[in-house]
């Protein structure tokens, strides 16, 4: 019988005859012979359909098609060494379903206001395609990484009485009749999660009301947060690396096609999955950089100009830690070796990406965290639960969040976190 496979599946059917189902990226025609590229969302290769190898019918068929044509084929898969993927198919038969005139992305360049405009459709294309398999494929990784590491899935709300992070990037909504927020992090629930479950990752949306206009700001966003009860931060820190190691080490291993697709240098990608990444201090990361002639002086934060600079002088992800506690947020824990500085972590992709990764421990301590909360200028009433949390049974605890945009458009090598999520929104997008 004649088996349905996917385009992915060749390899498995070398001279067989398969079913297929398919759309057309593009064509090209010759007399007796019409090339088609075709593409079914596991991948994209060229079908041939001769002229003496078909009835009259399918044959013109096949030379009416118009681009993005959605039809069935059955044929013979071949090798094909010329091509990106490997193999072919010799169409014998073709069904077509719709195919209509005028698809509005031609195979000639677009602009990308153009092609976000028309993201429904430019989301086919050989690009996004690549991204979102590489996406999916980190998600899978961090699923797998954290189940296998004994973490529990847990799930934070979106709909928020207070903020987290700080007040200044807050999507204010109404809620019936009174005020709400859309979260930027689910951490304060991932540390009750902790706390009832041991290790916890939370992954989901999240939301910044970011007016900056960079290629590293959405104001829609996934993040994935762990957090680890009994844990210090340099434990923390080694979880990290594996963690941050693991993935790259499977997008290497499963996604060769998507990253040849992109032009991917894959050398450059190796040593993070390597692991070993350096822990820079803040202290010693703000003299690089003032020795690379930067205007920056200790108690600054750090601007993306400077995190690429310290980023181009590694071949691998690293840490920079213990931040000013002034320009942290308030629930991390003083360092004890200096209270001007926090326990907490960057890590900041090579290639000049910068900030992929942030976390810290957490304040334990009641009194502590109950003064930050105030020092932080915050409601104790808005924070109450969060502070029961050190109440009855705290324990030593660290976390940290990994923006997924950041890292596949690190890993990806994109100019714009934009093209990493399926449907970018940010200050003047929010279409289609
Ligand atoms: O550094 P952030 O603000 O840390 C937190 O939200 C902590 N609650 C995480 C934790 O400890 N559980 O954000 C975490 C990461 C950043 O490192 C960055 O990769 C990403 O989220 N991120 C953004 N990504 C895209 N667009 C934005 N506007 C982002 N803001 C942060
Ligand atoms: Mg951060």
């Amino acid at each position: 019988m004649t088996e349905l496979i996917s385009i992915r599946e060749s390899a498995k059917h070398v001279d067989e005859e398969v079913h297929m189902h398919v759309w057309l990226t593009d064509k090209r025609s010759s007399g007796k012979i019409v090339f088609l590229q075709l593409r079914d969302g596991t991948a994209f290769f060229q079908g041939v359909v001769r002229k003496n190898n078909v009835s009259e019918e399918v044959f013109e068929a096949a030379k009416g098609l118009r681009q993005e044509a959605s039809f069935y084929i059955t044929g013979t898969i071949h090798e094909d060494a010329r091509s990106h993927f490997g193999y072919e198919i010799q169409i014998t038969d073709l069904e077509v379903v719709s195919n209509n005139e005028g698809y509005p992305i031609t195979n000639k360049e677009h602009g990308v206001d153009f092609l976000l405009d028309h993201r429904h459709l430019w989301l086919r294309s050989r690009r996004p395609f690549a991204i979102m398999q590489i996406r999916n494929r980190i998600f899978k990784a961090t699923v797998d990484f954290f189940e296998n590491e004994g973490f529990v899935k847990f799930d934070a709300p979106l709909l928020m009485h207070s903020a987290p992070e700080g007040t200044t990037e807050l999507f204010h909504i109404e809620y019936f009749d009174h005020d709400a927020y859309l979260s930027q992090s689910g951490q304060l629930y991932g540390e009750v999660g902790a706390e009832a479950f041991g290790k916890i990752f939370t992954f989901g949306p999240t939301f910044r009301a970011e007016e900056s206009k960079t290629r590293r700001h959405l104001t829609e966003f996934w993040m994935m947060e762990p957090e680890m009860a009994w844990m210090h931060q340099d434990e923390s820190l080694d979880l990290q690396e594996r963690f941050l190691s693991y993935v790259v080490g499977q997008v290497l291993e499963h996604c060769e096609y998507e990253l040849s697709i992109l032009g991917r240098d894959v050398d450059k990608l190796k040593p993070a999955a390597e692991g070993n990444y350096t822990r820079l201090s803040y202290d010693d990361a703000i003299k690089m950089l003032q020795e690379g002639g930067r205007d920056i002086k200790w108690g600054d934060d750090f601007g993306a100009p400077d995190e690429a600079y310290l980023s181009e002088k590694f071949d691998r992800p690293f840490f920079i830690v213990n931040y000013p506690v002034a320009i942290k947020p308030f629930y991390m824990k003083k360092n004890p070796e200096n209270p001007l500085t926090c326990l907490c972590a960057d890590v900041e992709a090579p290639e000049g990406y910068g900030e992929i990764m942030g976390g810290s421990e957490r304040e334990a301590d009641y009194d502590t965290l109950k003064a930050q909360i105030e020092e932080a200028g915050l409601s104790l009433d808005d924070y109450s639960w969060y502070l029961d949390l050190r109440k009855y049974g705290s324990v030593p605890h660290s976390g940290f969040g990994m923006g997924f945009e950041r890292v596949i458009a690190w890993i990806c090598k994109l100019d714009h976190v934009r093209e990493a999520i399926p449907f970018p929104r940010m200050i003047n997008r929010m279409q289609p």
